[in-house]
């Protein structure tokens, strides 16, 4: 069965990767989908985001990592993906997480199975990420060593 993870990754995280490589185990194989989401401030370009997590899901031979412009579940229907794989830290996650979940459901009877995240990746975030990055912290804990490169070259491109 095909498995779909998506997220805006900006950047991937040990966290997603946590997940991504978990759900490369449970399922035949895994699409993952970088989106867009319209609420954040983006870092990192689609492109920039989608090379990324190419290099740190080398290793992962049933992952494939894909753009979604529009809408999670037309990319899905296209497809013949079944199935939505997201990770929850917290309750606060689950909040939101079941929201997409319902919506997505409603849309297109598409099921989403949530993995608990592991403790170690629990507080970690994109979002904190970026913040220490811009402010020019080392984030070498918390991503793969080629993301970490790759987050600081784009700001100095920024700068
Ligand atoms: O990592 P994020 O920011 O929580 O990911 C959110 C994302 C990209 C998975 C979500 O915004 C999404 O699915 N975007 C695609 C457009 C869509 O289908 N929106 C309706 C979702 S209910």
């Amino acid at each position: 069965m095909k498995a779909i993870c998506p997220g805006s990754f900006d950047p991937i995280t040990f966290g997603h990767l946590d997940v991504i490589t978990r759900a490369a185990t449970l399922y035949d194989e895994v699409i993952v989908a970088v989106g867009t989401n319209l609420a954040k401030k983006n870092l990192l370009s689609q492109n920039q985001r989608i090379d990324l997590i190419r290099q740190a899901c080398a290793g992962l031979d049933n992952v494939q990592v894909s753009a979604v412009s529009g809408l999670l579940v037309d990319y899905c229907r296209d497809n013949g993906v079944r199935v939505i794989v997201k990770g929850l830290r917290s309750a606060t996650d689950f909040e939101y997480e079941v929201q997409m979940a319902h919506v997505n459901s409603v849309l297109a009877g598409i099921e989403t199975v949530f993995l608990p995240s592991a403790p170690q990746w629990s507080v970690v975030s994109s979002t904190m990420i970026r913040e220490v990055a811009r402010l020019g912290g080392d984030v070498s804990s918390f991503v793969p060593a080629a993301v970490a490169t790759g987050i600081r070259r784009a700001l100095d491109q920024q700068s």
